[in-house]
């Protein structure tokens, strides 16, 4: 069969049925058989869709969960233990969603990292990128809103601690702050309507947006590690000539991923669920408790790098603008990179420096943030804000002073 009776669309049996009624065929091919990709893809590539996979594993492990949850101050922390004892398999689906989160955040950092060596946020990207960051910032909530529903004792100091930032607001933060909780306190009120967001409006929003930020992504194409545009150089047939068809070659590479990720997956599942505290705190096997609070409040590990930069800043509201401040910052990156290249593999080493410098003060952040706020921690927190708002700052002037290399017309690739 030639390629182009393969790709007709159907016109006998059920698939020429379906197709004259609804665009079945037509559609796997744009997105699919015939979305072509750059042949030089790399490990890096495995994170989008790994993302995709979590997020279809956070929604099918919260729907089996919430099938025996029960969204009240009163009942939340024992259907949670009824959960892990006596449902039938409970214990799996449980710690599937409490490491699935984390497994986001790993994944969704890592997706975003590629994007930012490779420059992928650049002209045509604007848009796919502003869609990745509004998808990080509800995955935020739906994770900070998760984590009030076992109603454990970091629960409620968690979300006592983070809803109080609201009350910083001048003029509205008092008013805002008891609209967020319908309450004066964290209380079965809160519980209630994070459940709501948590389980439907948040879920759902993500969705969209995913759809959205694909949708994006295949109407400009991909980016890649050369940070080539494959779309300059079409042969007589139209199709990109260092493109390949996502399917099968994206589709195979992408299980080889998703192997490798459900073994670590499995593994964490079944031997290490809390990860040492870190998935899951300790003070979270404790039910809430109004009067006591935890020995040392400290949010999960992929909030901890701007939990730190709040610390940092002794007044209260200028910690939240610099904690928002170090979220939001992110949205601007298309504007703030003037390098006529793209990816990290033509720039100079004055980018590349920065690059180092950014990824040591996250993750140096992200440690501070675990650990309580002594002095000494204090101090390199603000070390380390510094230094990471300097890589945004900076920008427009080291992307344009960095001495670059000429970027080659195609794309390179070494055939294993
Ligand atoms: C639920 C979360 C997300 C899902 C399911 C998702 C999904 C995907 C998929 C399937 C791709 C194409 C495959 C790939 O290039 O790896 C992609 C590309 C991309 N995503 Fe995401 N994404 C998510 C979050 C984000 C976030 C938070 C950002 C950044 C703020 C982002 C920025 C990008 C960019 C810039 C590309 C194009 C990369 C390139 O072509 O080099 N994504 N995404």
């Amino acid at each position: 069969m030639s390629a182009d009776t393969h790709n007709k669309v159907g016109t006998t049996g059920l698939l020429g049925w379906i197709d004259a009624r609804f665009p079945l065929t037509k559609m796997m091919r744009e997105h699919v058989t015939e979305y072509y990709a750059p042949k030089n893809f790399n490990f890096w590539y495995y994170f989008g869709s790994l993302a995709l996979v979590v997020l279809i594993l956070q929604i099918v492990s919260g729907i089996f969960l919430t099938m025996n949850y029960k969204p009240s101050a009163e009942g939340a922390f024992a259907s949670v233990e009824y959960i892990m004892r006596d449902v039938d398999w409970g214990w799996l689906i449980r710690y599937m969603h409490s490491t699935g989160a984390s497994a986001f955040f790993i994944v969704v950092y890592l997706h975003m990292f590629r994007g930012l060596i490779y420059g992928s946020y650049k002209t045509p990207r604007e848009l796919l990128w502003i869609f990745g960051m509004l998808i990080y910032l509800c995955l935020m909530a739906e994770a900070f809103m998760g984590y009030l529903l076992p109603w454990g004792n970091m629960s409620y100091w968690g979300a006592q601690v983070i809803t109080s930032l609201f009350g910083a607001i001048p003029y509205v933060g008092t008013s805002l702050l008891e609209w967020i909780r319908g309450d004066y306190y964290i209380s079965d009120i809160t519980l209630n309507r994070f459940f709501a967001l948590h389980v439907i409006a948040l879920p759902l929003a993500l969705v969209f947006l995913v759809v959205a930020h694909i949708l994006a992504l295949h109407e400009v194409g991909s980016n890649n590690p050369d940070g080539v545009e494959i779309k300059k150089n079409k042969g007589a047939d139209g199709k990109p000539l260092d493109g390949i068809p996502f399917h099968p070659y994206y589709t195979v590479k992408d299980l080889m991923g998703f192997v490798a990720f459900a073994i670590v997956f499995a593994l964490i599942v079944f031997f290490a669920p809390t990860v040492g505290g870190y998935f899951l705190e300790a003070a979270n096997f404790d039910p809430a408790n109004r009067l006591q609070t935890p020995e040392h409040i400290a949010p999960v590990w992929y909030f901890t790098p701007y939990y730190a930069i709040l610390r940092a800043i002794p007044d209260k509201l200028f910690g939240v603008i610099g904690m928002g401040a170090g979220v939001l910052i992110f949205f601007f990156l298309p504007w703030l990179d003037r390098s006529p290249v793209k990816s990290i593999r033509y720039r100079g080493g004055l980018y590349k420096t920065f690059v180092a410098i950014f990824v040591v003060s996250f993750l140096m952040l992200g440690y501070l943030g675990l650990n309580p706020a002594t002095t000494t921690n204090t101090y390199l927190s603000r070390l380390f804000s510094l230094l990471y708002f300097g890589f945004f700052l900076l920008m427009p002037w080291y992307t344009k002073a960095d001495k670059t290399r000429p970027v080659p017309d195609r794309v390179t690739f070494d055939a294993h």
